[in-house]
């Protein structure tokens, strides 16, 4: 165990990826990064730069280089229940009803009895507004739609560590919103400790304690923007129309601006 007092740790995180021929290209530097529990990090970078990479480092679905990731002191050696993932490419089970799909994330709940199970599933869909699509199969929904199925699901699941890489890409403006509410709420309600990866900067400001701003490949820490320091952590959408977000977003927005276009101007090799 670690007495660093650090909920995930970060410790010198590298990974490179190797192909067939041998040829190596790094996608995550060592990374040195605490988060503390119950706090809501954004990972935001160039298109490219190792963020998914990172987040699967995290969920166990990758092996680092070099170096470790801790959770609670306990170093992550491949998937667990304690952390949750929500995907851009999300996934539900075809052969079970919108409510199957929720009700599945408590699977492993063997503490709580059905009844319970039940009722939680049911508040989850209801989170996502999905309650009166209960008993439809996954094949007649839409895709956002699945996308909400597979967040209720993850999060009736009640993992210690959410980890979600742009799960609000594909929905609607008004959907997107509602879940933002949502997941801050929910944040504030349960404590839960939140890494969020997105490309949208205004997204990232309202949602974020802080905001991890990443280089261009391989990923780096261009910036830690402790955004919480500055706006209230009760948000509601009406903040975005104040001075303190406004200049956070085009701080954040100039960052990324900035490392694209040095990557463009010069460091081709660097991408291919
Ligand atoms: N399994 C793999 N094998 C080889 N290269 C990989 C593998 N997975 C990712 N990469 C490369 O690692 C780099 C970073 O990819 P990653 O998906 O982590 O970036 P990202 O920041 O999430 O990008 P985006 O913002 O577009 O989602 C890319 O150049 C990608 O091609
Ligand atoms: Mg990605």
């Amino acid at each position: 165990m670690t007495r660093t007092g650090a909920f995930i740790e970060f410790r010198s995180l590298a990974k490179i990826f190797s192909d067939h021929r041998g040829r190596r290209t790094p996608v995550v530097e060592p990374l040195s990064l605490t988060v503390a529990e119950g706090e809501f990090v954004v990972f935001v970078g160039p298109s490219g730069c190792g963020k998914t990479t990172v987040m699967r480092l995290v969920g166990g679905l990758e092996t680092p280089t070099s170096g470790e990731v801790l959770i609670k002191g306990r170093k992550v050696e491949g998937p667990s229940r304690e952390k949750g993932m929500v995907f851009q490419s999300y996934s539900s089970f075809p052969w079970l009803t919108v409510f199957g799909n929720v009700r599945f994330g408590l699977k492993y709940r063997r503490d709580l009895p059905p009844a319970e199970k039940d009722r939680i599933a049911r508040r989850y869909l209801d989170l996502v507004g999905l309650t009166a699509f209960a008993d439809f199969y996954i094949s007649r929904i839409s895709g956002g739609m699945r996308q909400r199925v597979a967040i209720a699901r993850t999060l009736a699941a009640d993992p210690l560590v959410l980890l979600m890489d742009e799960p609000f890409g594909a929905l609607d403006a008004l959907t997107r919103e509602r879940l933002q509410l949502q997941l801050l709420q929910l944040r504030n309600a349960e404590g839960k400790t939140v890494i969020f990866v997105t490309h949208d900067v205004d997204e990232a400001v309202f949602l974020a304690d802080r905001i991890i701003v990443f280089s261009a490949r391989p990923a780096r820490v261009l910036r830690d923007v402790r955004v919480s320091e500055v706006l209230p952590r009760d948000r509601t959408m009406e903040v975005m129309e104040t001075a303190p977000f406004r200049k956070l977003r085009r701080e954040v927005l100039a960052l990324i601006r900035d490392e694209e276009t040095r990557t463009e101007a010069g460091t081709t090799e660097a991408n291919f």
